[in-house]
Parts: structure tokens; sequence; C-alpha cells
């Protein structure tokens, strides 16, 4: 599978950072929140999904109790800007580029942050929490930051005017905000958290929203000990 954020977020992959923190309301406390969550459950080895310039891995390796963490993406541009971003980590940070698509390897944790959105049916991303279950060891967690929906169309649009009114507060024309949405829909799906949760219960995991700002949260799924 192919994928550009320079062509589909519009963005140059330098300015990446500062732009998505425009794009999503409560970035950083996002990948914190998802971080800690992960830390928590002290991982010799997390796979970072759809890692794109490191931010979430950054978070990952800052902290003690995770000890490596291997970066997929399919977009070598993005990944050119993490390797310079984690060369501090050495080899605690790997770089494989990949699409979440294929096979998964055994590992203790998986994080993500903003990238699960580009799987475009509910059945497809439950195939791919089905493949993450089956490579979590006992006890290791799927970690998930990132955009939900509602289906009915007065809580969606209220979400939708929540996630405007941050991208005003941060210097984009309330007109522009659309047109990203509009935009980011010929890519993008924004499922109903509910049904993400009924999903990954379904297969066996522990799963809650531990942490939301608007349409934007951190799902924690836990594989039972
Ligand atoms: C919006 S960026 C998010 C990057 C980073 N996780 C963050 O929070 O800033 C989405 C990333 O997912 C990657 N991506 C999209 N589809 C993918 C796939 N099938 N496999 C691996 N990465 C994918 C993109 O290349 C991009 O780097």
């Amino acid at each position: 599978m192919s994928h550009s954020v320079r062509r589909h977020l519009r963005v140059d992959v330098a300015a990446y950072d500062a732009t998505i923190r425009r794009f999503i309301p409560g970035y950083v406390s996002m990948l914190e929140t998802a971080a800690e969550a992960v830390a928590a459950v002290k991982p010799g080895l997390v796979v970072d999904l759809g890692a794109g310039t490191g931010a979430l891995s950054e978070a990952l390796l800052s902290r003690s109790e995770v000890g490596t963490v291997e970066l997929l993406d399919v977009d070598a541009q993005m990944m050119h800007r993490a390797r310079a971003r984690l060369e501090v980590f050495g080899d605690r940070a790997r770089f494989t580029l990949r699409s979440f698509d294929e096979a998964f390897s055994p590992c203790d944790a998986f994080a993500a942050s903003l990238s699960l959105h580009h799987i475009p049916t509910l059945e497809a991303k439950s195939a791919l929490f089905e493949r993450a279950f089956q490579a979590l060891s006992p006890g290791g967690v799927l970690v998930n930051a990132d955009a939900n929906m509602p289906t009915e169309p007065r809580a969606r649009e209220r979400l939708f005017d929540m996630w405007a009114a941050h991208m005003v507060a941060s210097g984009i024309t309330a007109k522009r905000a659309r047109q990203h949405f509009e935009h980011w829909a010929n890519e993008d799906t924004y499922l109903p958290v509910d049904a993400e949760l009924a999903e990954l219960r379904t297969i066996g995991f522990e799963a809650e929203r531990v942490w939301e700002r608007g349409p934007i949260g951190v799902v924690v799924a836990r594989k039972p000990a």
C-alpha cells in the first residue's frame, strides 16, 4: 500500500510536527496519555503503527519502562525524519518501511496515533485488532490514539464543530478547516468509538477509552494476562 502524508494532508513533511498540533485538539496530551498507557505494562518491544515522524515513539522511548520501539510506516519521507529525531535513542529505535496491513511479529505492545483511520471499514479494522491480539504477549496492550465519529448526524456535526473550533483557535480559518475535513474524507474513515470498543471486546481485549478531546481519543485495549 502506498501513502504520502505530503499529498494527503497537503503538508510539507518538514512542517508536519508544527502543523499536526494546529490540526489535532490536545495532540501533545494525547501522545503523553498513549505513551503512559503503553509504559504501564513495561513492554520489552513496542510496535508503533503508522509512526510518521516519530512523535509517539519519542514519547515512548523517553520512558525508562519501555525497551525497544519498532516504527512501521509506508511513507519514506516521514520515516527519514523519524530516524533523525530518534537517533539519540540508538538501537532502542528500529525502523521498518512496511504497511501495518502485513503480518505482525510477536511483541508486548502496539501503539498508534492518527494512523488507523486510514483503514476504510470496521471489518478491516477488526481484522487488524485480531492480528494484534494474536501477536501480543499475555498482558500486552494495543493503544490507539485517533479520531472517532458517531453515526448520528447531529452528534457527528457537533464533534466536527468542536474540531473546527480548535483549528480556528490555531489560526486556521473556519472555511479552510471545513475544506480540510472534506479533503481528508477522501482517505480517512472515523468510525464510532463504541463500535471499535465492541469489536475489541469480542476479540478478547479489555478495552476502554481513557482520554478524549472532542472527536480525538485514546483507546487502551489490554490482552488478559
Ligand atoms: C497523520 S500521520 C500520523 C503520524 C504519527 N503517528 C503522529 O501521530 O504524528 C499518519 C501516518 O500513517 C501512515 N500510514 C498510513 N497508512 C499506513 C499503512 N497501511 N501502514 C503503515 N503506515 C501507514 C502514514 O504514512 C503517516 O505517516
